[in-house]
């Protein structure tokens, strides 16, 4: 990694990921999570004051040390034990159906290999296990989705490899997942291009 990346991004996405303005979504898509944890993509820790009270444990994944340290003072606040447990969403350090839930937000653009990352999430799920994950991704208009792919190629050099133009509905329903609710959605004040969300649950059959 170079410097950028290691020591300019995370600060950068520490900054934008933590706007306000995500609150909401990350309010929706913590409620129902429970027992034991696995958060891929875990960053600065923004979803740890949404954990609601019925999870155990939190095993979080993330590859950047600068990210995981600008999580401190969540992690310090936080009711329930985080531990940082893997550095790859694509090939996860634990047993086969390990988990209760598991949470991805904003994530899924980034990991190069999406597909991998969910099947190792279904494979560490527990059957029944439920997926929680709010996504921006490929945008419901053609007009937008144009401009998505117009972009995509500058916003994976400044944005550490995000893409812009993946269906997260398409990425779980080819892992296996069964999507049980999803809203689609633009986030108000965001760029389409950058704000076409997918809010929901995916169960691990
Ligand atoms: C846009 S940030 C979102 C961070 C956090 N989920 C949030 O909502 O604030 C994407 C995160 O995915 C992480 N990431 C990148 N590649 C990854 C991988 N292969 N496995 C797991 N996480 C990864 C990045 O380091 C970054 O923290």
């Amino acid at each position: 990694m170079g410097i950028y990346r290691e020591r300019i991004l995370p600060r950068i996405i520490n900054a934008t990921c933590g706007v306000a303005a995500a609150d909401e979504s990350r309010r929706r898509v913590c409620t129902g999570l429970s027992g034991d944890v696995v958060e891929i993509g875990f960053g600065s820790g923004h979803n740890v004051p949404f954990y609601p009270a019925a999870v155990t444990s939190v095993a979080a994944v993330e590859p950047s040390d600068l990210a995981w340290r600008l999580a401190g003072a969540r992690l310090e606040a936080a009711a329930v034990p985080v531990q940082r447990s893997g550095l790859d969403g694509q090939s996860l350090p634990f047993a086969d159906d390990s988990f209760d839930s598991a949470l991805s937000t904003w994530t899924l653009c980034t990991i190069p290999d999406a597909g991998a990352a969910l099947r190792e999430l279904r494979r560490v799920l527990k059957p029944g296990g439920t997926l929680h994950f709010v996504e921006h991704g490929l945008a419901p208009d053609p007009a937008v989705q144009r401009w998505q792919h117009r972009l995509e190629p500058l916003q994976m050099l400044l944005v550490g490899g995000c893409h812009l133009t993946r269906s997260t509905a398409d990425l779980l329903t080819e892992a296996g997942f069964t999507i049980a609710e999803l809203d689609v959605f633009y986030e108000p004040g965001a760029p389409k291009v950058e704000g076409a969300f997918s809010l929901g649950t995916a169960v691990s059959p």
